[in-house]
């Protein structure tokens, strides 16, 4: 039987202990243990969005367990400019590779690709629905901060109705024990309805981020994607609703980690990068390692 990572939803708390475990093996093993564990076996990156850190960090974790990474990020160079659907896509590319990883703006694209492929898809991002890669790297990147996810208190702060990154995020952390969260946002970027938890005693709704930073251990930011915005004068109206600098971390816990998916605009300063707080590169080096992880489990190699 195939394995997809499509959506948090079907992740288990079982399944992310398995990744946790997966990434913890992948950052203690030495580069030549690692280099012959996927030599023969392509990965097919599939990107008709934008991106740095998710197509790159998996093409990496492909080539540093031995296999090799093809694919194509500028839809414009492909047949999809000639009119070809993208099942027809996938139908064509899956004979070139082991794994696909998929990057869409549509919401449920790479779920319709791993039922109709045989090969295993990982979702790279599907419009505002999730980003599974994202949250276990993330899920890895608190508990190397704080030696455990059970018991955090989180904000998630920005752009909550349209970041499939918290959308991911927040459903998982759910799975363990005693996370409560501070959802953070102007009013009409609110977490939609049908992602609040029905019982919402761990879930705290508000717009001011100073009263988050005095109270949480992880302040999770997003940006405002304009490329989501239906209407311009919107985006303009809300793009710099929060602005972290250094000065606002003066009434942090002194263990407080910021963290961001990334790319930023404005969202965080700058001089937030030297302080103990910042961990957003810190997730970017940690994605290598949990991407090692899910191809080494998705494609039944993990040692
Ligand atoms: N965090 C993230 O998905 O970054 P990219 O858009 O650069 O892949």
């Amino acid at each position: 039987v195939k394995i997809d990572l499509i959506s948090a939803n079907d992740l288990s708390r079982a399944d992310i202990d398995l990744y946790l475990e997966g990434a913890t093996w992948v950052a203690g093993a030495s580069p030549s243990e690692k280099l012959a564990l996927l030599r023969g076996r392509i990965l097919m990156a599939m990107f008709f969005e934008p991106s740095t850190r998710t197509r790159l960090s998996f093409e990496s974790a492909m080539c540093r367990l031995g296999g090799n990474a093809i694919g194509f990020s500028d839809v414009a160079a492909t047949s999809v400019s000639k009119g070809e659907s993208f099942l027809d896509t996938v139908h064509t590319v899956e004979n070139y590779a082991d794994i696909l990883v998929i990057r869409h703006s549509r919401e449920g694209a790479a779920r319709i690709a791993a039922e109709a492929s045989r090969l295993p898809v990982i979702n790279a991002g599907d419009g505002t629905n999730q980003h599974p890669s994202q949250t276990l790297l993330d899920l890895y990147t608190i508990r190397r901060f704080f030696g455990r996810l059970e018991g955090i208190r989180i904000a998630l702060v920005g752009d909550l109705k349209y970041s499939r990154t918290v959308h991911s995020l927040f459903r998982a952390l759910r799975l363990f024990d005693g996370v409560s969260f501070r959802l953070v946002s102007p009013p009409s970027l609110k977490m939609p309805d049908y992602l609040l938890p029905a019982g919402q005693d761990s879930v705290q709704q508000g717009s001011d981020l100073v009263e988050a930073v005095s109270d949480c251990d992880v302040i999770y930011m997003t940006r405002i994607q304009k490329e989501r915005f239906p209407d311009v004068v919107e985006y303009e109206r809300l793009k710099d609703s929060y602005r972290l600098d250094a000065k606002m971390l003066t009434g942090a816990k002194p263990h407080l980690k910021v963290m961001h998916p990334l790319p930023r605009v404005n969202e965080i300063a700058n001089d937030v990068d030297p302080t103990p707080c910042s961990g957003y590169f810190e997730q970017v080096a940690n994605g290598v390692i949990m991407r090692q992880a899910i191809l080494l489990h998705l494609l039944g190699a993990r040692p």
